[in-house]
């Protein structure tokens, strides 16, 4: 992990809502993003991208019934440096919903927008992020992989990275890449989603506000190629896959993926003794044992 060169300007948003239908009865009483990967709640892992990033202040965004879970979980995120605050979303409206619930959060600012069940892994990410942030001139996608593309947003660029089309869930796809859950904006996407009609599934798309973008010529995309995980936990296999992933990198290395306390600290969002107060706190924890050992 790199040191902090993040965009301090950049406003974060995990939009955490949904009903996580496909993964019924799980989903029924309690949040996906609230269900644990690899011993944590899966929405940490979201959450660290956006610290890696450099982003400290941050609107998650969730079911009513279920802001007070993520209540308990992060409170107003003083305890690791940062700023959290919560929104309600009543339906699921889509994705670009999210921006206009964080039209006062985001405030004019550049927003990095990440979807609360999306886990990425991968080597030198956090220098990825602090660069796409930096000084984001339109919006910076992320793309990947997938053997299946018709299941979700698809790109094709030039050669220099620029995205020419956009696509979401085609019957067709025009190629095998994927844009992932995560989305960095320039400080116009909120107009932009306040002016979107909803698609035929009645939804203000993400792809849309993409498109618009893309159409002007603003839209880029990083490739996270080879080597590099990116999983959903849409289902239950996809979720299983994430958690035995998680695991296995943790058992091998001893190191723990979106621990939030360790990247508050690499950041310098936190200092060692607050990291070690958190530990001695959880010290009955694995979880809190390590926060520990990083302290010594
Ligand atoms: C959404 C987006 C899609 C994107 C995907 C990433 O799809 O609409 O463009 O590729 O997230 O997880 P959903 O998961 O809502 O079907």
């Amino acid at each position: 992990m790199r040191g902090n060169e993040g965009n301090p300007e950049v406003k974060g948003i995990i939009l955490a809502g949904g009903t996580g239908s496909r993964l019924y009865p799980t989903t029924v009483a309690v949040s996906k993003q609230l269900l644990p990967v690899g011993n944590k709640p899966m929405i940490y892992y979201p959450m660290s991208v956006l610290l890696l990033a450099g982003v400290r202040d941050i609107l998650v965004i969730g079911r009513p019934t279920e802001i007070p879970r993520f209540q308990e979980l992060f409170g107003d995120g003083s305890h690791l440096g940062i700023s959290v605050s919560y929104a309600e979303q009543a339906e699921p409206r889509g994705i670009a919903d999210a921006l206009l619930i964080g039209a006062d959060h985001v405030a004019g600012d550049p927003v990095a927008l990440i979807l609360g069940d999306n886990i990425f892994h991968g080597h030198h990410f956090s220098s990825t992020l602090q660069e796409a942030t930096r000084d984001p001139h339109g919006c910076v996608l992320f793309g990947y992989p997938v053997p299946d593309p018709e299941r979700y947003g698809v790109c094709e660029t030039d050669a220099d990275g620029r995205v020419v089309s956009l696509e979401e869930k085609p019957r067709h796809p025009r190629s095998n890449r994927a844009v992932t859950g995560l989305y960095v904006y320039d400080h116009e996407a909120v107009d932009i989603a306040k002016n979107l009609r909803p698609s035929a599934r009645g939804e203000l798309e993400i792809t849309d506000v993409n498109r618009h973008y893309a159409d002007r010529g603003r839209a880029r995309l990083v490739d996270l190629g080879r080597g590099f995980a990116w999983m959903d936990t849409g289902t239950p296999e996809s979720f299983l896959q994430a958690d035995l992933y998680i695991r296995a990198l943790e058992d091998r290395q001893g190191v723990r993926i979106a621990c939030l306390e360790e990247v508050a600290l690499r950041m310098g969002f936190i200092d060692i003794d607050q990291c070690h107060r958190l530990g001695a706190e959880r010290s009955g924890s694995a979880y809190g044992k390590y926060l520990l050992s990083l302290a010594l």
